[in-house]
């Protein structure tokens, strides 16, 4: 289980969180955190705080100074190569080219956990959509059948698999897709929590079925535990990341799909946001932009990245009213 998956101080300790993906968001924060699985106590814990939130089992080691090493992939480099020179670098981690340890290539990005003091961690997928228009159309030419997406289907809701999809026990990628933005926040919000690392180093990755602006809303508090000083940092900066997205022509350029907005902050009251991955986010053909507000419609690529950014704001604004 992939997103399940936590690792811990760099690779000194991985620790896999497994078995408690049957817990469901409707149950109190209180009730997860006594659930989630406690780090192992590492003496470089504090040194090296990095954790990996979401994404795939194996992708990340650990590098020099302040860096991280993520899997190679042409397409992030090139989109890491394009941001360096547009306005959003002021956003992402810093690039810093391509290496190869053991026979394989990575790329090195800056640690943005690096100048905090016990981060706490949130990471939000960005978008209506998480999957790419041309997975959708090779999984209609050709369907691979996954029996490991239908088994995490059933075992969130047992009704939710077609009869077609009971006799073959097993689903497409693009079907099992859809069916997590629906259940959470992705289909309605244009965002989801992924997972979040709390101050006591617990993780929580449990958030499938998160989906109301009210439950958003709840996690989020408990996230900050409340202080206000740090909600009005992230509300900050993320009112300039709208500003200079809208000034960006890598984002009018680019289908951006399955990217995140990573927040960190620790009890100094110290807190970023930033974007993070962009393993598939995609340059449009030459002359097509994209308004990434109006809704998807197979052919128009569009992703609904402003529309769940300006959810996002609204719900932490929410929080400042009440
Ligand atoms: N530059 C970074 N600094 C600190 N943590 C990061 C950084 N990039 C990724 N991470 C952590 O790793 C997780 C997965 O990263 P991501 O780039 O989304 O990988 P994938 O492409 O496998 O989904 C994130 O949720 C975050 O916790
Ligand atoms: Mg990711």
């Amino acid at each position: 289980m992939v997103s399940d998956t936590i690792r811990w101080s760099r690779d000194i300790y991985i620790e896999h969180i497994t078995g408690h993906r049957q817990y469901q968001e409707k149950k109190s924060w209180h009730t997860i955190k006594t659930m989630v699985n406690l780090p192992v106590i590492s003496p470089f814990k504090k040194r090296y705080s990095w954790v990996q939130l979401a994404g795939h089992t194996g992708s990340f080691k650990a590098a020099d100074s302040g860096t991280i090493l993520k899997r190679f992939s042409d397409n992030e480099k090139e989109c890491f190569e394009l941001l360096m020179k547009d306005p959003l670098r002021s956003c992402v981690p810093a690039f810093h080219g391509v290496v190869e340890r053991d026979g394989e290539k990575y790329i090195q990005l800056d640690d943005l956990l690096t100048d905090f003091e016990g981060p706490c961690v949130m990471d939000c997928k960005m978008g209506i959509r998480t999957y790419l228009e041309e997975e959708l159309t090779k999984a209609r030419e050709k369907p691979k059948l996954r029996k490991d997406m239908y088994k995490k289907m059933i075992e969130v809701d047992p009704l939710a698999p077609t009869a077609e999809e009971n006799t073959q026990h097993a689903v497409t990628k693009p079907r099992y897709m859809q069916w997590r933005e629906t259940i959470s926040s992705s289909a309605n919000l244009g965002f989801r929590i992924e997972g979040i690392k709390r101050v006591d180093g617990t993780c929580n990755t449990n958030f499938k079925t998160t989906k109301t602006r009210e439950q958003v809303f709840q996690v989020f508090m408990e996230f900050i535990e409340g202080n206000t000083t740090i909600l009005k940092k992230y509300l900050r900066r993320l009112h300039d990341i709208h500003l200079i997205l809208e000034s960006s022509d890598f984002f009018k350029r680019h289908e951006v799909i399955g990217s995140s907005l990573l927040f960190v902050h620790d009890d100094s009251g110290h807190a970023n946001v930033w974007l993070i991955d962009f393993g598939k986010t995609t340059l449009l053909p030459d002359g097509q932009t994209l308004d990434h507000r109006i809704p998807w419609q197979e052919g128009n690529r569009e992703d609904g990245y402003l529309l769940g950014l300006d959810n996002l704001i609204s719900i932490l604004d929410s929080i400042t009213e009440r």
